[in-house]
């Protein structure tokens, strides 16, 4: 027989008493050494980006718990609820003592930091919490209210290239040479006494490359970058969080603040908090804020037209016959030797596919090579022909601007 209360008392958390007892211990056990407690600390960042070196003590038994990593990511994620790590640090040797416990929001930890010195201790905290908190080779993505590094997103934009970004007539030259000119002049924006930051807005219909475009240009400018994913939480206010993303960026300046779909980012309820942000002189010394959107007609004309604000927009259009050309031409020179698919009937696609995105082009290549693989013995020619005629028929009765097939990325991260 079980008694009733058996599991009451398991669950019932004790854990108030958790942090004195603890605190207590280490007052009362540790002789010169000096203590702080913090309450959250990446160790294994630290660790993986090569700052230090820990073992994992034995006494008292390390408890780890493997958590499942989600539809996404198929694979237990060990972290450890409780344990103290040797660590080895500049020389200097170190311990560190996590413990966590359960609170009706679900688990909290803290880490005791022990060394030598109070200076010891604080330095390597700090060191610490600087280091894993910068993006580095990742990047900070805003969403459910805080940040966290991605590197997934990072590697994303690594891939991501303007060598494959048609754009029209000089537009890609202009972006490209705006800031890099940018990150080279602040010496001649100082001397001038105008504030050394700067706004871009890339505005058009789905699927002609703002997206591709803010990710080269992220590869390509090698600071810092921010990613504003979303700005609701179920208890903070969207203006409490806009004031936490501001605040991070201008730690990390020069950076890039990038507002993904800003037309759905910024309300109502929050322009106005935005505007202000947007405004602060002194504050965004060093910060370039780069925003797409589809739907310029939904943002406030205080955002859109204003120069101080978004410096420069940026328009990407669907595609006139020279950039389809070009477009289908890319596609071509790389499925010919396979296809059988020339120049001129590249060319010929080009004249047929007008009204069609990028993205809408890409579909039409990608979706023909699929059918042209399974149909052998057809032209893939034909299918190409075959499949526009799809793709128009479908894009007259889905409006361009809601179709899913507008872009292949919903957004940065996708
Ligand atoms: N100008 C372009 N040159 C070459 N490829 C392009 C271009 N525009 C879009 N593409 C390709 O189409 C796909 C979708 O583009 P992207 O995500 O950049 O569109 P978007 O403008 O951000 O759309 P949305 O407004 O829906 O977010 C990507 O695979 C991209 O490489
Ligand atoms: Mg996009």
């Amino acid at each position: 027989m079980i008694p009733d209360n058996i599991f009451t008392s398991c669950l019932t958390p004790t854990d108030s008493s958790l942090v004195p007892r603890i605190e207590e211990i280490l007052q009362a056990n540790l002789g010169d050494n000096e203590f702080l407690a913090t309450s959250s600390l990446d160790l294994d960042e630290y660790v993986r980006l090569g700052h230090c070196e820990i073992m994992l003590k034995n006494q008292p038994h390390p408890i780890s718990v493997a958590d499942w990593g989600g539809e996404d990511a198929d694979y237990l994620v060990a972290s450890y609820e409780q344990a103290v790590w040797e660590v080895r640090w500049r020389g200097i040797k170190l311990h560190v003592l996590k413990t966590s416990w359960a609170t009706s929001c679900g688990m909290d930890s803290r880490f005791w930091v022990i060394g030598e010195t109070s200076a010891v201790v604080t330095d390597f905290i700090l060191d610490l919490h600087r280091k894993t908190n910068t993006p580095g080779e990742s990047i900070l993505v805003f969403h459910g209210g805080h940040w966290q590094r991605s590197r997934e997103l990072y590697l994303a934009t690594q891939k991501a290239s303007f060598d494959d970004l048609i754009l029209s007539g000089s537009l890609q030259d202009a972006i490209r040479n705006d800031f890099q000119h940018f990150l080279n002049a602040r010496p001649r924006y100082e001397s001038l006494g105008v504030a050394w930051r700067r706004g871009a807005l890339f505005i058009g219909p789905p699927g002609n490359g703002k997206t591709h475009c803010v990710r080269a240009l992220v590869k390509e400018l090698q600071i810092p970058s921010l990613y504003v994913q979303s700005l609701t939480h179920s208890y903070f206010t969207s203006e409490d969080l806009l004031k936490s993303v501001f605040h991070r960026a201008r730690q990390l300046r020069p950076c890039v603040l990038i507002f993904e779909d800003l037309d759905a980012l910024v309300t109502e309820a929050n322009r106005s908090f935005f505007l202000n942000q947007l405004d602060g002189f002194e504050k965004n010394v060093g910060l370039i804020v780069l925003a797409t959107t589809n739907h310029p007609e939904r943002i406030d004309p205080a955002i859109l037209n204003r120069p101080s604000r978004f410096d420069r927009k940026y328009h990407f259009n669907l595609p006139e016959l020279i950039e389809r050309t070009a477009y289908l031409g890319l596609w071509q020179v790389r499925l010919a030797a396979e296809t059988g698919w020339v120049k001129s009937q590249a060319e010929q696609l080009a004249i047929r596919t007008d009204g069609f995105s990028f993205a809408y082009l890409k579909e039409l290549v990608v979706s023909s090579l699929l059918r042209w693989i399974h149909q052998s013995g057809s032209k893939f020619f034909q299918v190409l022909e075959d499949q526009c005629a799809e793709l128009r028929q479908q894009m007259l009765t889905t409006p361009m601007l809601e179709t899913s097939m507008g872009a292949e990325t919903a957004d940065l991260s996708d």
